[in-house]
């Protein structure tokens, strides 16, 4: 008997599940419980406000928004964006990448988090993801650091904070930069400090889906005044006047991108912002709730993220790593029979970067958006291996992801554990084969 079965085995008898003809476990309404974002009268009277005063190109909305992340992370300098993506493109001038460079990324991630290393001319170089944090292996980053390595991408991914304090000792003896993409953890800490004020710099998405969302938007952040003008001459022109630097000139030009955030936007960001706390504590305290009963309900073959003690992890997403090999049936059968149950499980949204067409295709498109060539490099153009990262890749294909309740009542996180409970105890007379 596996150790999963053998914890439910010792419990009272558990009703059949719905796969096998029982009742289903999860009956109460899931909309209200996942509905996100939580858009009140609040957010309706900010973009109102912003909507009658005509201005809703350029409107001070926007750097009040500012003001607020500086204020709540302590960061001395912030530029918002139209986006995430935007943010990280203009990270990347801001840490003067350039042609040829390296940058060590993960592959498990939101391609926003990698593809703009392209456009500034360098290579990204992937690295692997450990276990216990869903973050970049610091292990593996030392393996993949060469002298042309310029930054480090990290991805506090789902809301879990990456291994910083190793990762910042490998870059900060190299003079290698790194940039926090903290997208996915609003409100999280590590070693005490929020995410965001870890590295050199930081991004944040806002886009809906987010902790604090938005229309769509994004932020960068760093302590470092020459940083926050290249981010800003970026994709910032018109920001450029109120400068009392040389970058100052570049204002009739720009750099040719305009990245700025729409002050609609921004309205609905700093309602949203004010309410971070309350709204994660909700998150957390569901997910929690519901990892604890998973993981004892399993014996441990579901292992759900919890924090390590140095970490306050936000919930961006709820994903669970379930080890086929101890609950004794394939993930796919395995929800399959969860979503007969009515819970709303599924594979996780991120195919691994480095497996795909952008990079595998023998053409290399990746190369064409970098403009590289062996010549320009002065060396072959690398090829990337959609077999390397085998520990990401099992790792990944482990994963199994969760609603992240950010509105649910106890009474739903019980019939989940009871979904859980009632397949697991029958996981050897569960239906194989699914696709
Ligand atoms: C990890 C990560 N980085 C960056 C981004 C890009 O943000 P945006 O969608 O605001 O451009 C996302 C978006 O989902 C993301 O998940």
């Amino acid at each position: 008997m596996s150790p999963a079965t053998a914890a439910v085995a010792s419990s009272a008898p558990v009703a059949r599940p719905a796969i096998l003809g029982g009742t289903p476990a999860v009956t109460l309404d899931q909309t209200e419980a996942n509905r996100w974002p939580l858009i009140t009268a609040e957010d309706e009277q900010a973009v109102l406000n912003v909507l009658r005063s005509g201005a809703i190109s350029i409107h001070p909305e926007v750097e009040l928004l500012e003001a607020d992340y500086r204020k709540w992370l302590g960061m001395p300098y912030c530029i918002a964006h139209n986006n995430g993506t935007g943010a990280i493109h203009g990270a990347m001038h801001a840490f003067d990448i350039g042609p040829g460079d390296e940058v060590i990324v993960p592959s498990a991630t939101w391609w926003a988090s990698v593809m703009p290393v392209l456009h500034a001319g360098a290579i990204p170089v992937f690295a692997e993801t450990e276990n216990q944090c869903i973050g970049l292996d610091p292990v593996d980053v030392e393996k993949k650091i060469t002298p042309r390595t310029k930054a480090i991408i990290v991805v506090h991914l789902f809301g879990m904070p990456t291994k910083m304090n190793e990762t910042m000792a490998l870059a900060k003896a190299r003079g290698i930069k790194v940039l926090e993409d903290a997208s996915h953890s609003h409100g999280a800490t590590y070693d005490g400090k929020l995410t965001g004020t870890l590295a050199d710099a930081a991004v944040f998405s806002m886009q809906a889906n987010k902790l604090v969302p938005s229309a769509e938007g994004g932020v960068f952040l760093t302590r470092d005044a020459a940083m926050y003008e290249k981010a800003m001459r970026y994709g910032h022109y018109e920001r450029l006047l109120g400068l009392n630097s040389p970058n100052k000139r570049y204002a009739a030009t720009g750099f040719g991108h305009k990245f700025r955030m729409s002050p609609l936007s921004a309205a609905v960001a700093r309602v949203q912002l004010k309410h971070l706390n309350e709204r994660n504590q909700r998150r957390n305290d569901n997910c929690i709730y519901l990892s604890e009963k998973l993981e004892k309900a399993s014996g441990g073959a579901i292992f759900t993220f919890l924090a390590p003690p140095n970490v306050q992890r936000v919930y961006f997403e709820f994903l669970v790593r379930v080890d086929e090999s101890r609950i004794g049936v394939g993930l796919k059968d395995f929800a399959k029979a969860l979503q007969a149950e009515g819970a709303q499980v599924g594979a996780p949204r991120y195919p691994l970067l480095h497996q795909q067409p952008m990079f595998t295709d023998p053409d290399k498109p990746w190369a064409k958006i970098a403009r590289l060539t062996p010549e320009i490099l002065g060396r072959p153009l690398p090829a990337y291996d959609p077999m390397a990262l085998p520990a990401t890749a099992k790792g990944n294909a482990s994963l199994l992801k969760l609603p992240s309740f950010p509105r649910a009542e106890r009474r739903l996180l019980d019939q989940y554990g009871m979904a859980f409970e009632k397949v697991l105890a029958h996981a050897a007379q569960l239906p194989r084969g699914s696709a």
